[in-house]
């Protein structure tokens, strides 16, 4: 049976984190305009380089790990960057919490934890859940950008835009990876594969 200070602990926990985000968007989420949302932004080597390259992108990176976050913060800081924020947050979460007008025009998700082992498949960022309720969010033209170095999950996650009823590979074919900049993970990874998914067109409307 659930210890009821833990439990009590536990929504405390998640209600100031609710409240925090609400705050953060108000401050950061442009007006009538997408952002770039990067989950799984670790030390945020990627964003940083992106938001340098796109002044006029409003970024957002987020991390479940908190020293992660500070650490990109920092970097965030001495590039003086104010189209670039960093969040402690949970992806779900963020989705969950963004005001209902929000919408992305670049998803980055670069190796992400792949759970290898297959009674851990669900703690998996790319499900088909996830990507149904994150669909409901990519603007006009909005993309997801995928990369691993993990051949298993690249299949995997191949298969579930396949069967996806809102996103589609076929509409990227011939689309090339927008910006490069070396990850943590990639640095450490021989090889890796990349897709890129759209929401499709025909759908969006079902999507949202
Ligand atoms: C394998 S690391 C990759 C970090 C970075 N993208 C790179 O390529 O170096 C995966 C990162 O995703 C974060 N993460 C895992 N699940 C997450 C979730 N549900 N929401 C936000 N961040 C998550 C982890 O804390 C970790 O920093």
């Amino acid at each position: 049976m659930d210890n009821p200070d833990r439990t009590a602990q536990f929504l405390a926990m998640m209600e100031e984190r609710r409240r925090d985000l609400r705050t953060r968007f108000t401050q950061i989420l442009p007006t009538g305009k997408p952002f770039v949302w990067e989950i799984g932004c670790g030390h945020g080597h990627f964003l940083t380089a992106y938001a340098q390259a796109h002044p006029d992108e409003t970024c957002i990176g987020v991390d479940l790990v908190s020293e992660r976050i500070e650490r990109a913060n920092k970097k965030r800081d001495r590039a003086k960057l104010a189209n670039l924020h960093f969040l402690h947050a949970e992806a779900r979460l963020f989705l969950e919490m963004l005001p209902t007008e929000a919408r992305f025009s670049r998803l980055f998700i670069l190796f992400p934890d792949p759970w290898p082992k297959l009674r851990h498949h669900k703690h998996r960022i790319m499900q088909p859940d996830f990507l149904s309720d994150a669909a409901k969010r990519a603007g006009e033209g909005g993309r997801l950008y995928f990369r691993t170095d993990f051949t298993p999950y690249f299949d995997d996650t191949r298969l579930v835009f396949i069967e996806h009823p809102v996103w589609s590979l076929d509409a990227t074919a011939g689309e090339t990876w927008p910006f490069e900049q070396e990850t943590v993970f990639q640095s450490r990874a021989e090889s890796y594969h990349s897709l890129i998914a759209a929401v499709r067109t025909d759908k969006k409307a079902a999507a949202t």
